[in-house]
């Protein structure tokens, strides 16, 4: 079949942005994107630690989440936890973090879980294009508040959450590059994050931290995280290895409070555990014909051996018969 013989057009929903043209190769002066300097990249370093890594446990590649669960791989979080803490100031566990791809993945799945068509939240005036536009994708309306050297002003911060509140709007979050800012490549002060925090706290709106760039600091001194500094929780924490190690390799995360990682957990990849030790995917999540499902379930057996095969099935047989008198 050629690309001509199907017409996708009156399929298109309506207002989607405007068709991509073909790439065809990188313009001779390419002042876009975040790429960083081939030159600096550590590429010995990372072949290195990549051939170590697939020694050590490269058979965890046939597991989804490389046998560490929905939040992925538990060596990393836990890297991230010491760098965290020496970094940002930032007390978490493994537990607190979510592996994703890339921090553009982290703010999709924020925004997956906490937005929905016709609300509000409130940003940086001049902001990353990539926040910007999936905010207007998803039917939300972006309240911009002015820079100045210091990011983000919290006096036109204080200013705008009562101007929301007197028309009865409670808006999401307030979502803020703190740290090398983008695009004005701003700091904000210790003074402004406690600032934000209270104002966040006073108005019952979160803090969305979009921390991807707090390693490119000069200086290598960092204020603390926003998320380090509250004392009530209310704050989102999210960053990348793609300004510090390379944009490829598609690594960020998120640390949250885990009242609302659960609810993006169930967004990603998560499965209930079952009583016994046993975790099956139940019918009615793999079909659209609810009740024929009701009864059924899916069962994997790729990556088991034949004795975890008979004793999970056994098991899963014994958890039957005591929840629904079947198998008799
Ligand atoms: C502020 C900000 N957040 C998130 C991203 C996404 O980066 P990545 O998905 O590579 O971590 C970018 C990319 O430039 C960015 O500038």
């Amino acid at each position: 079949m050629t690309s001509t013989s199907f017409d996708f057009a009156p399929l298109l929903p309506a207002g989607p942005p405007p068709a991509a043209v073909r790439w065809k190769g990188r313009a001779k002066y390419d002042f876009t994107g975040g790429n960083n300097d081939p030159d600096s990249l550590p590429l010995d370093g990372l072949i290195a630690a990549a051939e170590a890594v697939m020694r050590r446990e490269g058979r965890t590649l046939a597991t989804y989440g490389l046998n560490s669960g929905p939040q992925g791989y538990r060596a990393l979080r836990e890297f991230l936890v010491a760098k965290l803490k020496a970094d940002a100031g930032i007390g978490c566990t493994a537990d607190d973090i979510l592996i994703t791809s890339g921090s553009l993945q982290a703010l999709d799945l924020v925004n997956g879980t906490l937005l929905a068509r016709g609300d509000t939240v409130i940003i940086e005036e001049d902001c990353y294009q990539g926040s910007i536009n999936r905010l207007i994708r998803l039917g939300v309306t972006p309240v911009g508040i002015p820079l100045d050297r210091d990011g983000m002003r919290v006096d036109a911060l204080a200013a705008a959450l009562d101007d929301l509140k007197r028309k009865g709007v409670r808006p999401k979050y307030i979502y803020t590059i703190p740290t090398v800012q983008n695009p004005t490549g701003t700091i904000l002060p210790v003074e402004r994050r406690r600032e934000m925090l209270r104002l966040s706290a006073a108005h019952g709106v979160p803090i969305f931290e979009d921390d991807c760039y707090c390693d490119l600091i000069w200086s290598g001194q960092r204020p603390p995280a926003i998320y380090a500094m509250s004392e009530r929780g209310g704050v989102i924490h999210i960053g990348s290895f793609s300004k510090s190690i390379a944009p490829a390799l598609r690594i960020g995360y998120i640390v949250a409070p885990w009242d609302v990682m659960s609810r993006m957990l169930a967004l990603k990849l998560y499965q209930p555990a079952l009583a016994a030790g046993v975790v099956i995917n139940p019918g009615p999540e793999w079909s659209v014909n609810k009740a024929h499902a009701r009864s059924r379930m899916r069962l994997c057996f790729a990556s088991l051996s034949h004795e975890e095969i008979h004793q999970g099935v056994a098991a899963l047989a014994d958890v039957c018969r005591k929840e629904f008198g079947v198998p008799r």
